[in-house]
């Protein structure tokens, strides 16, 4: 795709001119007559450069820049080049101070206008890059929040375990930070480098699964028309994260035992071995053993992942984190949502502190995104956290409940909804097979839901 680059002049021969030189140069020049127009397509169409003429009736190249600057619309940083007449060098300083990346004079030297696009489109896709390392080391080194003796010490061994090749296993209800800690090894280990590819083993059906983690060769069956790479090819060197693992069914199970063993696999349709050398960390929600006992789990394969076991507190057995993390999402928010800077009033922070948080951290974060955007003062109270008052209690949110009528509709049917979901889930022991049967929901859909509303439920016991 050429590069737009915006040109904003009331002369429609320099914009004439301007567009022909610009086509020739390979870019795609947009054309405004006013500062107005020129907003708009700035909106519209996010050119990567702006040529502003600083002399326009309706509304002035200054007057441009300082509404880009008021309404964040030049939150990408677009570079403008003001245009000047010759001898008005004043007044292109004044657009400088306003944000101007640089001037050109009229009557343009070609060399000159080349040069000057260049620079600045080069400083903008700099700009760019520096902004998405930027982002992408914040989620490498995303760090763990806490400093509860319950999460130091698993941080402490999970540091330890790092250095390994040693699968590791990663149990705690849903929203405990399972993901996290798995990137977070992956970054400690020295397969830093190399890729961490995720799996997650529920919402697809048997085939499909076999076909992510195994990728399948061409013409292994219709509608194969090229050769496609798995996940386990893919990771290569690095890390394989397979979240929800309790939910691979048995004949998979088998297959990835064969890897973990061999270290090498068929793609799908495949007759040749391919060799990998890859680390793997597995997560479930669900209890393990549990499932192994009922013959849904693979004992071999439980022991082969269960080298080292991390077990994730839930929020609520960890509360004096609850402050600390609160604040780290607050800040978080405030700074995706471009809000003022905004605090947890001490009642929001006590309440925070008492709720049960069923659906753990994740909920957390959810709980201080909606204030952020709800709350109607900069200090956020109780009311804009939207907690349910009714679950204060010490245990998750499971099986039926009361209803609870003071709530709105919507929330009142999606307590509900959570409620008959986490029932056919205690009722069927777990098996979201037989919970989406009891339920008469597709079984992926069922899982889909439980993803979202943070339902976890431990099967019942014995
Ligand atoms: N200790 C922590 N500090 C900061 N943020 C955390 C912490 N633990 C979890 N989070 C955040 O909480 C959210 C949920 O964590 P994560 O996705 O890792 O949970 P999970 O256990 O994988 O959940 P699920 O079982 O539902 O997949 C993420 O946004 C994650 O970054
Ligand atoms: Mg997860």
């Amino acid at each position: 795709m050429k590069t737009k680059i915006l040109v904003v002049d009331d002369d429609p021969d320099i914009v004439g001119t301007l567009k022909d030189r610009l086509e020739s140069l390979g870019y795609d020049p947009l054309t405004a007559s006013d500062g107005l127009r020129a907003l708009e397509l700035i909106d519209q169409q996010t050119p990567r450069l702006m040529l502003l003429d600083l002399e326009m009736p309706k509304m002035s190249g200054l007057e441009v820049l300082k509404r880009l600057a008021q309404s964040r619309q030049n939150e990408h940083e677009l570079p403008v080049i003001v245009m000047t007449a010759y001898g008005t060098v004043s007044a292109a300083v004044e657009a400088m101070k306003e944000g101007a990346y640089d001037f050109l004079t009229k009557p343009f030297d070609v060399d000159h206008l080349t040069i000057v696009i260049r620079k600045a489109l080069e400083r903008e896709r700099l700009t760019r890059q520096v902004e998405c390392l930027r982002t992408e080391i914040e989620t490498r080194y995303a760090h763990i929040i806490g400093t509860s003796q319950k999460i130091t010490s698993l941080v402490a061994l999970a540091q330890r375990a790092a250095n390994s090749d040693a699968s590791l296993l990663l149990l705690g209800e849903s929203g405990t930070g399972k993901e996290l800690f798995a990137r977070s090894i992956h970054q400690w280990s020295p397969r830093r480098s190399m890729p961490f590819v995720i799996i997650n083993c529920v919402a697809l059906t048997d085939t499909l699964l076999e076909n992510e983690l195994f990728g399948h060769e061409k013409g292994a069956f219709t509608g194969a028309d090229r050769l496609q790479k798995g996940k386990i090819e893919m990771a290569d060197g690095g890390t394989l994260f397979l979240d929800e693992i309790g939910d691979m069914p048995i004949p998979l199970q088998a297959k990835l035992l064969r890897v973990l063993q061999d270290h090498e696999f068929h793609r799908v349709g495949g007759t040749h071995l391919i060799r990998v050398n890859i680390r793997v960390i597995a997560a479930s929600n669900k209890d393990l053993k549990q499932a192994v006992k009922a013959g849904r789990f693979r004992e071999d394969l439980f022991f082969r992942l269960n080298v080292v076991n991390l077990t994730l507190p839930s929020l609520r057995e960890r509360k004096e984190d609850i402050p600390k993390l609160a604040d780290f999402f607050l800040s978080r928010h405030i700074r995706d949502a471009k809000k003022p800077l905004m605090q947890l009033s001490e009642q929001a922070v006590a309440a925070l502190t008492r709720y049960s948080w069923p659906g753990n951290i994740r909920e957390l974060d959810n709980a201080i995104a909606r204030a952020v955007v709800l709350s109607p003062h900069n200090t956020i109270e109780p009311e804009a956290l939207a907690l349910s008052s009714t679950d204060t209690s010490e245990a998750p949110a499971l099986g039926p409940q009361p209803t609870d009528w003071d709530l709105p509709y919507h929330e009142s049917m999606d307590q509900h909804s959570r409620s008959i979901i986490a029932s056919a889930l205690q009722a069927a022991n777990g098996s979201q097979t037989k919970a989406a049967e009891r339920l008469r929901l597709q079984r992926t859909y069922l899982a889909r839901l439980i993803k979202q509303k943070n339902i976890s439920v431990e099967p019942r016991r014995g």
